[in-house]
Formats: structure tokens, C-alpha cells, sequence
């Protein structure tokens, strides 16, 4: 057997120790851009915030007080890895409420925020050379995680011509023998477009004559500015072949407590528990209660932060229109406009960053999103209407400068 130092000099890994993989693992451009506004911040910088995707507000009182009831209970142990049973019977009556199917307990899985559901139906259900369809631009986990199992990421392209819909006769000729899984977002991150109830049977046609497995982000399903949400798991046969991935984090303004819930076929939800016992262990059980407490309690409060986002919304698009060379759709769902900048002849990236160093406005590039976001960025309206109206003058000026 030849020593260890012999083979790891022969791989070129000598004094490296992360693995190839790791290579392949993308990020997420709001937690570096955040980071870096927070450097200016120190240096003595005023910043307006607009580059991360969390709502402003306050978790409402008695969602806090569930969870404060817990711990004095004693809720401080280990629980099951896909979550304490009377919350996943919580969660699989909302989701089923909610988008008018029936799913049972067994079909749902508990996570720490609902990224890692993400992460963990990716690792269960693709492989190494599969396919995997996911909208361009769009979450960048989505592309970083098909890239790290070492599938092929095979971006579906949104037209900004056409309020960033899916073309769905490209997504009908992409598909392939290899074609594994399908990943929709509706309400859209970072465009704010809505999949259609139409658009959404032909989605499940497709999905169903080629045996793909739906993977369904609706993170923002409480948050649709005109209608209705509509999901692809009420479309006929689409229950057996989706994961549906929701969670607590944007309806009830709880990034920072870490909770996401899964549904999806039950052998499909085996596994992912199982990813979750070998990662993550369990979720917290007081951060479960808390959950149990917002979708079984009083639903003003998502009313009123609705409310607000779409003032925001109104504001920030009327404020981006007003801007030289940028002209911005309205978006329908989420808290992010994504305007058009390139009447400014300015590279997204190049433009994002100056309007942080010169304006003191951090916002994302477009191309976070994946390279058909060139010529865009993003704006979190998750902020006061007064911080938005900050960051337009400051944009205003900034600009004017430039062009
Ligand atoms: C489209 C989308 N999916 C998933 C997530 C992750 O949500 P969580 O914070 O609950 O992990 C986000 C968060 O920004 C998102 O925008």
C-alpha cells in the first residue's frame, strides 16, 4: 500500500483540505453583499439597505410567546428529525388548506428554515448526470446545489419582455431522457413574477409525460400584490411527483428563528428526514411550536405586513421608473423589484457596486441571479418606506452623476 502523503501529492490536494466538490458549490451574493455594508458601516458609512431578502417586521407577540412557553416548559431536547408529530400534522393541514389538496403528516418533513429542504431533496433525489431544469435568474441555491451533486444545471431563461414568465415551449424542448427534476418559483425570487394557473397545467402536462420530479419554491406564497396563489400540487397528479418547500421565514417575518417544512411523496420524505439525522439532527422543538402557533393562530398580521409591501412595492417602482436609464416592471408577488438597467450602459455588478460606495444604497446585481440577469438588479422593498425613498434620492443623484 503506498503512504498516505504519496497519494495525496499525486491528487495535487497536498496541503488542501476541501474537497474537489467544493469547487462546484456556489453562494449567495446577499450574505457577502450585507457583509460588505456592514464594513462601511463601521468605518463610519451610513448604508440603506435593500440587498437582503427579509421582511422588516417584527415576529407578531404571540407566535414569540408560543415559543417562549415552550422553553419554560422544558422544550429543550432533542425531538424526531422530520419534526415533532403534532407539527408536521400542523403543517401538512395549512399546506393542504392552502392550496385545496390533502397531504398527510407523514409526507411532511421539519427543517431549519426551508433552504435546506432545498438541499436535502436535491441530495435525495438527483445524481451525478442527471438534468435539472431551474429559472434563469433565479435563488442561486438552486444552481449551486444541482452543480455541487454533479447534475447538469440547464437554465430556463425568464423573458423580462414578458413579466419574466417561463417560455414554455423552451421548457418543452429542454427537456430530455436525462431530464430529472424541474425547479419553479412562484412567487419569483428575484423578479416578483407569478406562474399562472394556465402556465401551471402546462408545467404538470410536461412534468407528467416525462416523469419529472417537481421541486416547488413557494416561500412567498403569502405574498401575491393582485390574485390569487396558485401552486403546480393542485394541478391533476402533481402530488405524487412535487416537493413543495415552505416555511416561516417570509409570511410570518421569521428568517432568523430557522424554519422551513417540506411536503412531498412519502418514500421521497423518508429520505430527507434522513438527510436531516445525518446533518442537522432535528429541528428545535420550541422554534416548532412557534410555528404550530403562527399557522394555527391569527393571520392579520401577514394581512398587514401585505399590506405594507404593497405600498412599498407601489413606492419603490414608482421611484425606480423616475431614475435615468432605468425603467422597472411592476412586480406581482414577493417583496423585490427587479428594474432594468441598461439604458444606463452600465454591467449590472459594475453599477450595484458603485451605487454601495459612491450611494451608500446596497442592492444586488442582477447576475447573482445567474447570468440572464445581466442588465438588472434587485431591490429588497423589505424596508421602510421612508429608508426606500432614502435610497431612490440617493440612486437619483448617484446616477445623475454618471450618465
Ligand atoms: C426563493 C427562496 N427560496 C428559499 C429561501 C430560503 O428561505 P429560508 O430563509 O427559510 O431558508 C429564500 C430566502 O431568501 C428564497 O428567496
Amino acid at each position: 500500500m503506498e503512504p498516505a502523503t504519496k497519494l495525496l501529492a499525486g491528487s495535487g490536494r497536498r496541503g488542501r483540505f476541501y474537497a474537489d466538490g467544493m469547487g462546484r458549490l456556489g453562494t449567495e451574493t446577499a450574505f457577502e453583499v450585507l457583509a460588505r455594508a456592514r464594513l462601511l458601516e463601521a468605518r463610519g458609512r451610513e448604508i440603506v439597505h435593500l440587498e437582503i431578502g427579509e421582511p422588516d417586521f417584527d415576529t407578531p407577540r404571540h407566535i414569540v410567546d408560543a415559543a417562549l412557553r415552550s422553553l419554560e416548559a422544558g422544550d429543550t431536547h432533542y425531538v424526531p428529525s422530520a419534526g415533532l408529530p403534532e407539527a408536521r400534522e400542523a403543517f401538512a393541514d395549512y399546506l393542504s388548506r392552502m392550496r385545496g389538496v390533502s397531504y398527510a403528516p407523514s409526507q411532511v418533513v421539519v427543517t431549519p428554515g426551508a433552504k435546506p429542504i432545498l438541499f436535502f431533496s436535491i441530495l435525495a433525489a438527483v445524481e451525478a448526470g442527471d438534468e435539472v431544469l431551474y429559472p434563469n435568474p433565479g435563488f442561486p441555491i438552486y444552481e449551486s446545489m444541482i452543480n455541487f451533486v454533479g447534475a447538469k444545471a440547464v437554465p430556463l431563461r425568464l423573458d423580462p419582455s414578458r413579466e419574466f414568465a417561463l417560455d414554455l415551449d423552451y421548457l418543452r424542448d429542454a427537456v430530455t431522457p436525462r431530464t430529472r427534476m424541474l425547479i419553479l418559483n412562484s412567487p419569483h425570487n428575484p423578479t416578483g413574477g407569478v406562474l399562472s394557473p394556465d402556465d401551471l397545467a402546462v408545467i404538470a402536462e410536461i412534468a407528467r409525460e416525462n416523469d419529472l420530479l417537481v421541486l416547488s419554491d413557494e416561500v412567498y406564497s403569502r405574498m401575491h400584490h393582485d390574485g390569487q396563489h396558485a401552486s403546480i400540487v393542485s394541478q391533476e397528479g402533481m402530488l405524487e411527483r412535487t416537493v413543495l418547500l415552505d416555511g416561516a421565514s417570509k409570511t410570518y417575518a421569521m428568517t432568523g428563528w430557522r424554519l422551513g417544512f417540506g411536503a412531498m411523496p412519502e418514500h421521497l420524505a423518508e429520505q430527507v428526514a434522513r438527510l436531516a439525522t445525518n446533518s442537522v439532527s432535528c429541528t428545535a422543538a420550541f422554534v416548532q411550536k412557534a410555528g404550530i402557533a403562527a399557522v394555527t393562530g391569527p393571520q392579520d398580521e401577514v394581512d398587514r405586513m401585505l399590506a405594507a409591501f404593497r405600498e412599498r412595492r407601489d413606492a419603490v417602482v414608482a421611484g425606480l421608473n423616475a431614475l435615468p436609464g432605468v425603467t422597472c416592471a411592476m412586480p406581482r408577488g414577493a417583496f423585490y423589484a427587479f428594474p432594468d438597467i441598461r439604458g444606463t450602459g452600465w454591467r449590472s455588478r459594475r453599477l450595484s457596486q458603485h451605487l454601495l460606495q459612491e450611494g451608500g444604497v446596497a442592492l444586488l446585481c442582477g447576475t447573482a441571479f445567474g447570468e440572464w440577469g445581466e442588465g438588472f438588479i434587485r431591490v429588497s422593498y423589505a424596508n421602510s418606506l421612508e429608508n426606500i425613498q432614502r435610497a431612490l434620492a440617493r440612486m437619483k443623484e448617484t446616477l445623475r452623476k454618471i450618465l
